[in-house]
């Protein structure tokens, strides 16, 4: 199944993909994720997407799609992906689109998360992240059991540089501007379905999943 998460910063993208990913064994393909590692690595990658990111704003089109090419053509994806944070917007859905009908496949399902302004600030400024394993905490929300460290590997915790007051506000402009357009995109395409994304984590899992059952073919 080839499936593209969409939804404003902190709609719970990242949270949901882990689950999803491994509910339907198909790989978890997050650009922001992909983006931070080269980042912390300090390669070439990470060189041309750090000032980017820590604006808030878009890494350019042939950077990433150039990124996203290549972890598609690796072989866990040949058989299915889940996409977090790509498309970001129209010229990267444009590009996807074609890449797919050359590989002679085509996207499922776009599912949408939807949750309001108030509640995406409210999850960005308490969100922790584990520097070793990647997975997504929150210090309210979803509170590891010792502050600081990770349940699932021990590693240490820490807040993207992103999750700043004033660059979340930016961030969200951005969406607003490039990525929310997608929406009736997709929508016109028939393969668009959108959730309600608040309440408990498990809720909106199960949700997510009654809603790609709906897709399987
Ligand atoms: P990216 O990492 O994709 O950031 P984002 O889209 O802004 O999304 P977030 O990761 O902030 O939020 P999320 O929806 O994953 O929420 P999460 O699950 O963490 O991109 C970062 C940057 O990389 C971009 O700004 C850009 O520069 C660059 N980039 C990436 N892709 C690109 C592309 N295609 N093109 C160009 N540039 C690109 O949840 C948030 C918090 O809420 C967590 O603490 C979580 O525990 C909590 N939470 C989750 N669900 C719930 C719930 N149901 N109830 C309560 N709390 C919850």
């Amino acid at each position: 199944m080839r499936v593209v998460l969409v939804g404003p910063p902190g709609a719970g993208k990242g949270t949901q993909a882990q689950f999803i990913a491994s509910h339907l064994a198909i790989p978890k393909v997050s650009t922001g994720d992909i983006f931070r590692y080269n980042v912390s690595a300090g390669t070439g990658l990470g060189r041309q997407a750090k000032a980017f990111m820590d604006r808030g704003d878009l890494v350019p089109d042939e950077v990433t799609v150039a990124m996203v090419a290549s972890r598609l053509q690796e072989d866990d994806s040949l058989s299915g992906f889940l996409l977090d944070g790509f498309p970001r917007n129209l010229p990267q859905a444009e590009t996807l689109k074609k890449m797919l009908a050359d590989w002679g496949i085509r996207l499922d399902l776009v599912l949408e998360l939807v949750v309001d302004h108030d509640e995406v600030i409210r999850r960005l400024s308490g969100r922790r992240t584990c520097r070793k394993c990647g997975r997504v905490w929150h210090v309210a929300f979803d509170p590891p059991s010792v502050t600081g460290k990770c349940d699932e590997c021990g590693g240490e915790l820490f807040q993207r540089d992103d999750d700043r007051e004033e660059t979340i506000r930016h961030r969200l402009e951005v969406y607003e501007q490039q990525t929310q357009p997608l929406i009736s995109y997709y929508a016109d395409e028939g393969i668009l379905l959108g959730i309600d994304a608040t309440g408990p984590v498990e809720d909106v899992t199960e949700r997510a999943l009654v809603a790609l059952r709906r897709f399987i073919r």
